[in-house]
């Protein structure tokens, strides 16, 4: 019925709701034959590459477990050892990996970057995170949410809470736009998306149905939700600068129990893409302790750990939906 074959992911923009449906249910099946042991293997003989000028996990062992499990090969190439960034260009570098691969994954800066590799590789490109947008989390976070709730997609609220300026707060913005959900950012007007952002957002909502709001109110923004959604206050490739300004004004938006108890919700869920900063155990954890004198950040402790936390459902949940994007895009 939908044939996504050749597509590449660089936002979900690029992307129908009927066709990220069909990418949901693709990734349960998928979820479940993996389970069962009935996995059909539908990318065998394919390469990828996977380019990494930032650290991850999970889209990382996402990626690579995705390839294996439908029989591909992957090359890493990692923020140093090859040349990409520093001595050949991305147009140069994006039509040799397109002689040699099927196919391309990009994390690193700019969205600029992922448009580039796509327009010249000629192979499909997936956005494993830019600065701006994180397409393959969403779909994770939405299969996740359909796992959680009893009820479709468009009926669906959820509030992202914090630095919504971030590639999170960007896609979450557009991706529960495009699928006539609830959404809602809550967070200080300095970490706001953009304008273009939000008006882009509104007109999807238009055309879909969804319903968005963009407040500093905390009480209005939680309310009634079922899932309440944080991310780091500073992300990958942003200067250490930037700390004390983020603790000042997201301090109040930290997602605490109170919070949690301010949805009036009592089945509300907590969703975080990760990694999190809710304890001290990390090295960069205990600089932010030594430096600022605080032992959570964006999340308590509390609510990482408590029943309400799904997180490592959507941590699993990368793996799934990765794979459907590459049997979708790419399969046999
Ligand atoms: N959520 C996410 O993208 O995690 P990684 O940075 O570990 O890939
Ligand atoms: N906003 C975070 C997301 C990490 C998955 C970052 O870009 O670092």
């Amino acid at each position: 019925a939908f044939n996504l074959k050749n597509r590449s992911l660089l936002t979900l923009r690029d992307y129908t709701p009927r066709e990220i449906a069909f990418l949901l249910k693709l990734a349960a099946d998928l979820k479940t034959a993996k389970y069962a042991g009935t996995e059909v293997p539908r990318l065998q003989g394919k390469d990828i590459a996977l380019i990494f000028e930032k650290d991850s996990t999970r889209t990382r062992v996402g990626f690579e477990v995705a390839a294996y499990d439908q029989g591909a090969r992957v090359t890493y190439l990692g923020p140093t050892g090859s040349h990409i960034g520093h001595k050949e260009s991305v147009k140069d570098t994006a039509r040799v990996l397109g002689r040699i691969y099927d196919a391309i994954e990009y994390r690193g800066f700019g969205q600029d970057i992922v448009v580039e590799l796509a327009r010249y590789s000629g192979v499909p490109v997936y956005n494993g995170l830019t600065k701006e947008f994180h397409p393959t989390q969403i779909l994770a976070d939405f299969l996740t949410m359909q796992e959680h709730v009893d009820k479709p997609l468009h009926q669906v609220s959820y509030v992202f809470v914090g630095d919504a300026a971030n590639n999170m707060g960007d896609s979450l913005l557009i991706g529960g736009a495009k699928m006539g959900m609830d959404v809602r950012l809550c967070a200080p007007r300095e970490c706001w998306p953009s304008q273009a952002i939000q008006d882009e957002a509104q007109a999807l909502a238009r055309e879909t149905g969804a319903r968005i709001l963009i407040s500093d109110d905390i009480d209005t923004a939680v309310k009634g939700v079922d899932f309440v959604y944080t991310d780091v206050w500073v992300s990958m490739g942003e200067p250490k600068e930037v700390w004390a300004e983020r603790i000042r004004l997201l301090m109040p938006y930290q997602v605490n129990a109170t919070m949690m108890a301010r949805t009036g919700n009592p089945r509300v869920r907590f969703m975080h893409c990760l990694p999190a900063f809710h304890n001290t155990e990390t090295t960069v954890g205990a600089e932010i302790e030594a430096t600022y004198g605080i032992s959570a950040m964006e999340v308590t402790e509390e609510v990482f750990e408590s029943p309400a936390s799904i997180v490592f459902d959507q941590a699993e949940n990368r793996l799934h939906t990765i794979k459907a994007v590459l049997v979708a895009t790419l399969g046999a």
